[in-house]
């Protein structure tokens, strides 16, 4: 039992000769027993868990975190079984282990690789010390409807940057060697397209055309791959017609064939069997048969392929090199993690957890993901001198558990510091902070405590109120179709209102939400998803100015739900709006008769911008983009140029901004977005500094997939923008020639 930090990379040749020998060595029930992977659930292990283990039909465990269970099954399956072969044992370690870092969207909104890549590092460093080798993440589809529970999980609608965050976090969790005792194998999912499920119902079909398909969703599974990921999870909906987890196109002929991914595939949560209630097929054996033949390599939780992939090989219908092509990438994976030279995890031989660094972490993730969304008359910061008492109300000041977000199986709601009693301690003997909750959750009607809250905002010198939605309102099967503040959250922002006080929202959520009808009813507001154990000291510390907000939308802000999917990268369609062709509802003339209103793509209740764009977010300096040059005014084929800009703070306050740059191509074999993002770096900025930034472009950033699904850089004319949001307008245009 001596794990080590040292580097014992295994060479890759010796890791294929093992896994072959080994394989030799197996028979077909052993190489089954590979494929099949059990739900433990509980800390103590059942006889039929270590009978299983012991025969050699159980190849993984999930969801067991008591480190000496870990090393218990570990010793059945080395020392107990035929083979020796140790247990890959997963968890879902999806933002932080008992350390909890913002949600994946939070992280997302900091546009910060390095954060990324350090929260992941962390929490695989503290579940690897309860024996936790395999983490279920990142989560990278590509997320363009808010109501979707599970966009929380997710890095946002961008492809690139879920594309460079995913890759960062893979890194994170894999570190530089996999086979030390700190660092597990990451799981890059959903394999492939489960962001698009129909009108944002969790599991619903989708449909996705091949173009969309190559050009959206699958970009950052082949950026995760290309970053080493061991391990991809398949998807539980149904794309065109075919579920993910029987998707031989996507997992054999995409994964396997065109990218030459060699680890392992891992069903969903009992997926295998739900073709089967799909439609798919019409019993558990066809199921088993479909995955293996799709290219599923294990099955999580579930016994279609232990009870049934025996018989299927028995009677023809599956050949057996397919199991032995599973079995190997599962082995492979094993080994480099090095877990048949050392299946056991010495908790002692790890940092503590929750440790200073740990904290650290989790409070630079939240202080960069949390977003400025408005700020009018500079009502923020809040000045700890100037205010003699503020007002902090709201159903999510005070809430440890919520602020925690989606999916923190392990994450310790009692390290949470909540804003409120982070505000507390910042201010302390210098403001008077009076707290009332005022609604029970965010989902009361009851407007009982109401004037109550008002004559506490009457009373003070400043109101902050936390609002949004708890932890339970996102996340997997917690769909919304109305996205608004839940509850009476809007009637208490209208009273608070009516109090003329200065009024600051802190929004606390795991979605996007239309903000539509308090945004104007208050005169700022931080959006700061769910931000984790150390939400509480980085959002005091952007309210008080000891920091300023930097974060920036991974995902736009619907004005109305109606208008979903909106995105900022979409078509330019044939008829694009304008301010000018656009019609409001309350504009048509009810006199005289309009037979046309606008003729272009827009909602006449709605218009056709966002609330708040991608890319958003605003800060308390300010910042001039100017000077924005190519190095080129064409470039070849095969070659790059350097896209400048200068960017001036012109403000008194020292603050990173997020720097974007956007690209359109003009013409293309198939229509091409409006804009792409192709590039963006976080730089920090002191009063008066200015900087010069370069980013390299080549022409293969501007490939995409064409009519013939061929990945293609085609010569004309690009736009290229750079700035701090979507919505910038400092422009260039270069050529690209063949
Ligand atoms: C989710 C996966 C998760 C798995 C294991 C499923 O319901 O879709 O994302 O990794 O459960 O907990």
């Amino acid at each position: 039992m001596s794990p080590s930090f040292a580097d014992t990379a295994i060479a890759p040749d010796s890791i294929e000769q093992r896994v072959s020998e080994l394989l030799e060595r197996m028979t077909l029930d052993e190489k089954i027993g590979q494929m099949s992977q059990v739900n433990v659930g509980d800390s103590y292990i059942h006889d039929y868990l270590a009978d299983g283990i012991r025969d050699g039909r159980v190849g993984s465990v999930l969801n067991v975190v008591d480190v000496d269970v870990v090393n218990e099954l570990q010793r059945i399956a080395v020392e107990e079984s035929r083979l020796g072969i140790p247990l890959i044992v997963g968890r879902d370690v999806i933002h932080g282990f008992k350390t909890v870092m913002p949600i994946p969207l939070g992280q997302a909104a900091t546009w910060n690789p390095e954060v990324a890549r350090q929260g992941a590092r962390v929490a695989a460093r503290e579940a690897a010390s309860t024996g936790v080798n395999w983490t279920f993440a990142p989560m990278i589809d590509i997320s363009r409807d808010p109501r979707w529970g599970r966009i929380a999980e997710s890095l946002g609608e961008d492809v690139y940057l879920t594309s460079v965050l995913g890759a960062a976090m893979v890194e994170g969790f894999q570190g530089d060697d996999l086979s030390a005792a700190d660092t597990i194998a990451a799981c890059a999912k959903h394999f492939v397209g489960y962001g698009a499920a129909e009108s944002g119902r969790d599991y619903a079909t989708t449909n996705i055309p091949e173009n969309e398909l190559r050009n959206v969703y699958l970009p950052p599974f082949k950026a995760a791959v290309d970053a080493g990921v061991s391990t991809l999870m398949t998807s539980f909906s149904d794309l065109d017609g075919v579920p993910a987890t029987a998707n031989e196109y996507l997992v054999r002929d995409v994964l396997r064939g065109e990218w030459g991914f060699d680890g392992f595939v891992v069903s969903d949560w009992d997926s295998v069997r739900q073709l089967q209630i799909h439609g798919l097929t019409a019993n558990d054996a066809e199921s088993a048969e479909q995955a293996a033949i799709a290219g599923v390599d294990m099955e999580m939780h579930g016994d279609a392929y232990a009870n049934h992939l025996a018989k299927v090989i028995e009677e023809g219908r599956l050949d057996e090199q397919v199991i032995d092509t599973a079995a190997a990438n599962i082995l492979r994976i094993k080994m480099r993690l090095g877990l048949f030279e050392d299946p056991y995890t010495d908790p002692t031989a790890f940092p503590p957890i929750a440790n200073a660094q740990a904290l650290e972490t989790a409070k630079a993730s939240a202080l960069q993901s949390v977003v400025l969304l408005k700020n009018d008359h500079h009502v923020l910061p809040l000045s700890a001198e100037k205010l003699g008492t503020i007002a902090v109300i709201g159903p999510l000041a005070d809430a440890p558990y919520e602020q925690l977000g989606t999916w923190i199986f392990d994450g310790d709601r009692e390290l949470s510091v909540t804003p409120m009693h982070a505000i507390h301690s910042l201010v302390h003997g210098k403001v008077d902070v009076r707290y009332l909750r005022a609604m029970e959750t965010s989902r009361s009607r009851d407007t009982g405590a109401f004037e109550e809250a008002a004559a506490l905002a009457a009373e003070s010198d400043a109101v902050v109120l936390f609002l949004g939605e708890e932890s339970i309102l996102s996340g997997e099967a917690h769909s919304r179709a109305d996205i608004s503040l839940p509850g009476a959250q809007a009637d208490l922002v209208r009273r608070i209102r009516e109090t003329g006080k200065p009024v600051v929202a802190v929004i606390l959520a795991g979605r996007p939400l239309t903000l539509t009808n308090i945004v104007d009813e208050v005169d700022a507001i931080l959006f700061a998803w769910h931000p984790g154990t150390m939400g509480g000291p980085a959002i005091a510390d952007l309210l008080f100015g000891i920091e300023s907000p930097s974060g920036k939308l991974p995902a736009t802000f619907p004005r109305m739900v109606g208008q979903i999917p909106i995105y900022y990268n979409q078509k330019n369609t044939g008829k694009p709006p304008t301010p000018e062709t656009i019609v409001h509802i309350d504009d048509i003339d009810a006199h005289a008769p309009q037979l046309s209103l606008g003729m272009t793509a827009f909602h006449l209740d709605a218009g056709y911008t966002p609330l708040f764009a991608f890319g958003h977010g605003l800060s308390y300096a300010t910042f001039n983009y100017e000077h924005l040059e190519t190095s080129a005014s064409e470039l070849r084929l095969g070659e790059s140029l350097t896209v400048s800009v200068d960017i001036t703070n012109t403000s008194a306050i020292a603050a990173d901004e997020v720097v974007q740059l956007y690209v359109r191509d003009l013409v293309g074999n198939v229509t091409r977005p409006v804009r792409e993002l192709k590039g963006f770096r976080r730089v920090r900025l002191q009063p008066s500094e200015k900087l010069n930034i370069e980013f390299e472009l080549h022409t293969d950033d501007l490939a995409f997939y064409d009519r013939k699904m061929q990945l293609v850089t085609e010569p004309g004319e690009f736009q290229l923008w750079v700035g701090g949001s979507s919505e910038t307008e400092l422009e260039t245009a270069f050529r690209v020639i063949p």
